[in-house]
């Protein structure tokens, strides 16, 4: 699966953030296109990780809601809203959202069944959140500090460019 990547299917998935960190820059290039390079975001991290569900939610300044972005996985929720759900959690805190087991994160929105843990990284770029980064899981408690900290070559790469990306 993580072959086309180039990534050793034995590697561990510390090694896999490593090996993502150094590249994202060169997997994404020049393209100034927002989303040409979120789906392609999206793309490597469900093969180099193949969670249930990875994509975006973008602010929607006019509406004031976060609105579906690309994404790899099963259908989703278009919408999400203030004060509902982990995705607007981090949002609103702009504040990672590390939840071990979704059913005890009161509000919490499940457009599917299956995800049992998530992890919402924000993506802040001139201190507002812009969009969220969310990753599902069916395996409880799938996520540790550890995710967060080899997301942080990812995140600080969107923060950079997302301004300069139309
Ligand atoms: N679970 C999220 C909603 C988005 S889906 O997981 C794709 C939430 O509670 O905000």
């Amino acid at each position: 699966m993580a072959e086309s990547l180039g990534l050793s299917p034995q590697s561990s998935r510390q090694e896999r953030y490593a090996e993502l960190s150094n590249r994202w820059s060169a997997l994404l290039g020049d393209e100034p296109n927002r989303v040409a390079n979120m789906a392609n975001i999206v793309a490597v991290l469900k093969e180099a990780f193949g969670w249930h569900w990875v994509g975006f939610y973008l602010v929607d300044f006019e509406k004031d809601e976060l609105v579906l972005g690309p994404f790899q996985g099963p259908l989703a929720c278009t919408r999400l809203f203030h004060g509902k759900g982990v995705c607007a959690a981090a949002w609103d805190k702009m504040q990672v959202q590390l939840v071990p087991d979704v059913h005890a994160f009161e509000g919490h929105v499940a457009c599917s069944s299956k995800t049992a843990s998530e992890l919402v990284l924000p993506v802040v770029a001139n201190d507002e959140v812009v969009a969220v980064l969310d990753i599902d899981s069916v395996t409880p408690d799938d996520f540790t500090p550890a995710d967060v900290d080899g997301f942080e070559a990812l995140m600080d790469l969107l923060a950079n460019r997302w301004e300069v990306w139309e």
